[in-house]
């Protein structure tokens, strides 16, 4: 037995339409699951569904940001494929602001698409009937901007923050029902999120961060490969905790 497969697991990923959670469905496909891809842009969905192993995925296009269309959601999801045993919350959205520009409205936007969206996919996904009786596994996405600081990063940061709190206590929470609750804190990694941000388009600014990542950027491939794990049962005595994959940005 290879205990990092997901052979027999059913696997939520949300924002599977890009980036790192595109990455995720493809690679907890390639490990035997099967995948429900979440995500708002369905051409793009049908894309990543195109480029994964195996058979009993499907796909769901759906505003995160409106609760209604969550539980509708994971209502269908269960009908179409049973139980779900695992939990990605990669959908998310980021960007650089200084606080002088962060206005209530902006607060929002950030707060809807990064914290409320995760926490009521997962407490849908935990309702009763709806997660597995054995356990399992739910990852949020940190970022190392929930724990480190840069300029222009508050607004993202507060969001990202949020979230490795929350980890914790619903690992508390969960653990009775034998959920287990992590997060991934990854380092940077060029995706749709940030290749036009200024940090990733002006050359010195990208070379310093390249120099701050000891290992150097990351690939989707680096987190995917984290949250397989923290979804396999190699994990099965691991909750509560923020696993930096970061290329040792956070050693320093
Ligand atoms: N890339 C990095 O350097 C980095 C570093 C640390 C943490 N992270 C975190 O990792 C996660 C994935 O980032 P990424 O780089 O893969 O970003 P990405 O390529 O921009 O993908 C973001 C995904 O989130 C989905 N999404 C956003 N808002 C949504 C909403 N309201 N409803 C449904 N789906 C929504 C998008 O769906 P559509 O495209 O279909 O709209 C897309 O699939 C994010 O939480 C991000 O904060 C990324």
């Amino acid at each position: 037995m290879n205990p990092f497969s997901l052979e027999g697991k059913h696997i939520v990923v949300s924002g599977a339409s890009s980036g790192i959670g595109q990455q995720c469905a493809i690679s907890c496909a390639e490990m035997g699951a099967r995948v429900s891809l979440l995500g708002r842009n369905s051409e793009r969905l049908q894309q990543t569904l195109s480029q994964m192993d195996g058979t009993g995925h499907h796909i769901y296009v759906v505003d995160l940001t409106v609760e209604e269309d969550i539980k509708t959601t994971v209502q269908k999801i269960v009908a179409d494929s049973g139980r779900i045993s695992g939990l990605l919350n990669a959908a998310g959205i980021s960007g650089t602001l200084l606080m002088k520009s962060v206005s209530g409205k902006k607060l929002d936007e950030f707060f809807q698409n990064n914290v409320y969206s995760a926490y009521i996919l997962t407490r849908e996904v935990c309702r009763m009937g709806h997660f597995a009786q054995e356990g399992g596994g739910i990852v949020f996405f940190s970022s190392i901007m929930g724990s480190y600081g840069e300029t222009g990063k508050s607004l993202y940061a507060m969001t990202k923050g949020a979230l490795q709190a929350a980890t914790k206590s619903l690992a508390c929470e969960l653990a009775p029902k034998n959920i287990r609750v992590n997060a991934v804190s990854p380092g940077l990694i060029i995706t749709p999120i940030n290749e036009n941000l200024p940090h990733i388009t002006d050359p010195s600014k990208r070379e310093e961060l390249e120099r701050m990542h000891l290992l150097g950027l990351g690939k989707t491939e680096d987190v995917a490969n984290a949250c397989v794990y923290l979804l396999s049962d190699a994990s099965r005595w691991v909750t509560g905790v923020n696993l930096y994959v970061d290329g040792g940005y956070t050693a320093k």
